[in-house]
């Protein structure tokens, strides 16, 4: 008996933060994904190996919200690891950092293998409630955006409510991204907790902000549809500035941001989380995304270089 399923990272174009308030967003995932192998465990408990690439001390402060995650998701199916012990191996090309979705990822990944050791026959949407179900481990009360990327793969516009939007966006041609990783690990949850104490002190000013970051959606999602690089290059900077004024930056991710942008990037901005995680920036054609990527790593930031919009994102196995 053997278990295998993968899961996507992902990376938010439009509105990461303003998703918890219900402001719609756009999320793509990216080619890089986690794998996650089960097999029987001789003693009645679960022997989790994780051999993921990791951001020095990303797995150590996560080691308890992983647990608690992991502990979710086997509630959430129903399985007993004292009656079955299993061993589950996490490994994939998606690096466990912050803001690219790996935990998202790895829920997914175990869902699935799970999924394939018990037969049980799940569809796509039973996986993504279960991933949200583990998120919760990490993130507390996630918006699901980034479960929703990890499981479906794509493009996608995602807006939180009684009943989730997810609807797929269809582009002509995938666009090359570069991802920069700041290397500081990030607590999400503080993120989003902070957030919430700033808006109920300033709920005018965080009134407008959310108006506009809503009304980017709407005209990012033509810019796509249109492949207008430019256009979306423009409300990623605008996004990154709103993000700034929510406070959720940091200065080594606005120094990316920076640079991306100096280098030709169309558009910049932090992805995820925030203060500190990971940026994203806007680079079509191989070219410039070898140019941004490079000035990046010059910095001795790590990159990642892949495309939104394709399909199943990119993932072709
Ligand atoms: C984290 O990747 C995205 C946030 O918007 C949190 C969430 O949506 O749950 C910051």
């Amino acid at each position: 008996m053997k278990g295998r399923g993968i899961g996507f990272g992902k990376a938010i174009l439009f509105n990461e933060h303003f998703v918890v308030y219900g402001i719609p967003s756009i999320v793509s995932a990216i080619g890089n994904y986690t794998v996650a192998h089960i097999e029987p465990y001789e003693k009645p408990e679960i022997n989790l190996i994780d051999n993921r690439k990791a951001t020095p001390q990303y797995k150590e402060d996560k080691y308890e919200q992983q647990h608690d995650s992991l502990n979710r998701i086997l509630t959430k199916m129903n399985i007993d690891p004292k009656k079955q012990g299993l061993a589950i191996t996490l490994e994939g090309n998606l690096y466990a950092a912050s803001g690219i979705g790996a935990s998202a990822a790895s829920c997914v990944a175990i869902a699935r293998a799970l999924n394939q050791f018990y037969n049980m026959n799940l569809k796509d949407e039973e996986i993504n409630e279960i991933a949200y179900e583990g998120e919760k481990g990490y993130h507390g009360n996630p918006s699901g955006v980034d479960n929703t990327a990890s499981t479906y793969g794509g493009l996608i516009w995602f807006q939180k409510g009684d009943q989730n939007e997810i609807e797929r966006i269809e582009i002509p041609n995938p666009i090359e991204i570069v991802i920069g990783n700041t290397g500081k690990i990030a607590n999400t949850k503080a993120a989003v907790a902070g957030v919430r104490e700033r808006k109920e002190n300033n709920p005018r000013k965080y009134e407008e902000i959310f108006d506009r970051a809503e009304n980017i959606t709407y005209l990012a999602k033509q810019a796509l549809e249109d492949e207008d690089h430019k256009e979306i290059g423009k409300l990623m900077n605008e996004n990154h500035k709103l993000l700034q004024q929510i406070e959720v930056s940091s200065k080594e991710l606005d120094f990316l941001v920076n640079i991306a942008r100096e280098n030709g990037a169309l558009g910049a901005k932090l992805t995820g989380g925030g203060l500190g995680g990971n940026m994203i920036a806007l680079t079509p054609k191989r070219e410039l995304q070898e140019r941004v990527a490079t000035s990046i790593e010059k910095e001795g930031f790590q990159t990642i270089k892949t495309v939104i919009g394709a399909t199943r994102g990119g993932y072709e196995g």
